[in-house]
């Protein structure tokens, strides 16, 4: 264990970081873990020791960072248990905290899902971060059962440039808010959260340069693409914190209503009601998220996209909820 602090460089290239949001990072909690500071360089960024897991990160050196417009620190792969411990039993209490704007708490909430997220796909197999991703789960849905309006506030966090992490957290939030929209706060609406938040985990196991591709990919590729729910079933059936609900979900989001979805094609009654939530959304977060092949449509020209043109593919009630939910300002 490293005994320095506040700014020590380190050499050792060969690590895997994390990224530990501030937002994170309550002060005065007991963060023993390492933490460090990303430095950019011409090729990428290094990292420096800023804190060792003896001292406790205080309120003045949290606000000094604020001040120095820093976002990350970082944690190394070794120390995600202990940081994603440490986050499993402060976000709550950070999301409770009434003295926080909805701003602050949907930051809170929105970069310590995205950072979890981040982990999970590097460790699909960690018992912490399930353990940890469920009661994050179960936090969100609470926070927007309680508070509706949060989800206002959390879409204004949502990053236009997609990424796999942004796309599980958006999905996850707006597939939450339908849910909850429909349901009502039951426990199955928890249950669902799981398979929202995970439901593309089995991408880990497609190669990234396949996922990276900026091209049309060819017929192979696609494949391994769509291999994507079948890996995902398989990665998260040991833990007993993904149920059958979240499975199926993860399993079935590619399905489509008129049964030409993938990877079984199945006709519409074998589509539960909480798969069809997530299709949807899924949907439409790609639609209005900018990748390197086409640009981000607008909420609304995403939404009428999918009346007039996916009509077939998807649920046309569960299109109208998105609408109501979404709000004149769709994004
Ligand atoms: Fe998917
Ligand atoms: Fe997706």
């Amino acid at each position: 264990m490293a005994t320095h602090t506040f700014e020590k460089e380190t050499e050792d290239l060969t690590r895997i970081y994390h990224p530990a949001p501030l937002a994170t990072l309550r002060p005065d909690r007991g963060a023993h873990f390492d933490l460090f500071l990303g430095v950019p360089t011409r090729s990428g960024q290094r990292y420096v020791l800023y804190k060792s897991a003896d001292i406790d990160l205080t309120d003045d050196k949290r606000k000094e960072l604020i001040e120095r417009g820093v976002q990350f620190l970082y944690v190394t792969d070794d120390d995600a248990g202990s940081y994603f411990n440490f986050v499993d039993r402060t976000v709550g209490e950070a999301l409770q905290d009434e003295s926080a704007s909805p701003e602050q708490r949907s930051q809170v909430l929105y970069q310590t899902t995205k950072a979890l997220v981040q982990a999970t796909f590097t460790r699909p197999e960690s018992p912490v971060l399930m353990k940890t991703n469920r009661s994050l789960v179960e936090h969100t849905v609470e926070a927007l059962a309680a508070e509706p309006g949060l989800l206002r506030a959390l879409a204004s966090e949502f990053s236009m440039d997609y990424s796999l992490y942004t796309h599980a957290v958006h999905v996850s939030t707006l597939a939450t808010a339908l849910m909850l929209e429909i349901n009502g706060p039951d426990t199955s609406v928890k249950d669902a959260a799981m398979g929202f938040l995970l439901h593309d985990i089995g991408k880990c196991r497609v190669p990234t340069q396949i996922l990276r591709k900026s091209g049309i990919l060819t017929t192979t590729e696609m494949k391994e693409v769509e291999k994507h729910p079948e890996y995902g079933v398989a990665l998260m059936r040991p833990h007993i914190e993904v149920g059958d609900v979240a499975l199926d979900i993860i399993h079935s989001h590619h399905e489509k209503l008129n049964g030409r979805g993938y990877p079984r094609r199945l006709p519409p009654e074998r589509i539960s009601l909480e798969t069809r939530i997530c299709s949807l959304v899924d949907i439409y977060d790609a639609l209005t998220s900018h990748r390197v092949y086409k640009p981000a449509m607008h909420g609304f020209e995403a939404l009428t996209y999918m009346r007039e043109k996916m009509y077939d593919e998807l649920d046309p009630g569960l299109l109208k909820q998105l609408i109501k939910i979404l709000g004149p300002r769709d994004r």
